[in-house]
């Protein structure tokens, strides 16, 4: 075995499955001091937007409005999902293997919205087919919906590097796609799976303990107002089973609010 091979190997049975990262590096390089950090315009001018300035709606990004530019001329999810698929604005695209778009019934009366794609859903191109995917399915189950009768989609259509939480650039600049998605599918309820997904559609910074179980209004760029209901997500649940029962509480309103609208 080669030393690049046996390096690779290493990385791999570390848990290392990417080797790409959004900006190149040359890691020779000393890192850049503070007081250097400060002086470098193109440093101060990416921190002008990057420190979690909440709600995400004050990030105004020359990506984002070209996205949303181009998802008003989509009139079906297919124009939708082409467009997506031709957009070259975010970089996640080009270290994914797939684009991710929405999947399920383009009518369909729950619309459920996950962070990203991660490595399964990636190479099979569809949201959730997963381990939290499977749970998904299952807790869905549970209150008699069934996976292909709802619409399953994510902040970000790609995924990010080793599964890496999405910036907010990433999140803003795809998020009139998502956003086009929910007018065109219309639904009657929108259940949103953990935080990087409320606070991007709600444009808040909430926790996710303080969402979940509430139903917040959001309200589409036409004026259509649709209830919303935060749980924890599924990755999350497979990680920390005390939480389930609070997720299976969230479930049973979920449940009963279809019965009521
Ligand atoms: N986690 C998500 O948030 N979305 C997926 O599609 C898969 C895992």
């Amino acid at each position: 075995m080669s030393d690049i091979e046996a390096i690779v190997e290493w990385y791999l049975l570390s848990g290392v499955e990417d080797f790409c990262a959004d900006k190149p590096m040359n890691v020779l390089q000393p890192a850049e001091t503070p007081a250097a950090k400060a002086q470098n315009p193109a440093t101060v001018e990416n921190d002008a937007v990057r420190p979690a300035i909440t709600p995400l709606s004050q990030i105004n990004m020359a990506a984002s409005r070209n996205a949303e530019e181009l998802c008003q001329k989509a009139q079906t999810l297919d124009d939708l999902k082409a467009m997506v698929e031709n957009f070259d604005g975010c970089s996640l695209k080009f270290s994914a293997s797939s684009t991710v778009f929405g999947y399920g019934n383009p009518q369909a009366e729950v619309l459920i919205i996950g962070e990203a794609p991660g490595s399964d859903e990636d190479r099979l191109g569809e949201p959730f087919v997963g381990k939290s995917g499977q749970l998904l399915t299952k807790m869905l189950q549970t209150i008699g919906l069934n996976r292909h009768d709802c619409y399953i989609t994510n902040i970000l259509p790609w995924r990010p590097p080793g599964n890496r939480t999405p910036t907010d650039e990433e999140i803003v600049t795809c998020l009139p796609f998502l956003k086009r998605q929910i007018e065109l599918v219309d639904p009657k309820i929108i259940f949103i799976l953990g935080r990087s997904a409320a606070n991007a559609l709600l444009d808040n910074n909430e926790s996710i303990s303080s969402l979940r179980g509430h139903f917040i209004d959001y309200t589409t760029e036409k004026g259509k107002v649709i209830p919303t209901l935060s749980s924890f997500h599924p990755a999350y649940l497979l990680r920390t089973a005390a939480q389930k029962a609070k997720s299976w509480s969230d479930l049973l309103r979920l449940k009963r609010k279809l019965e009521e609208i």
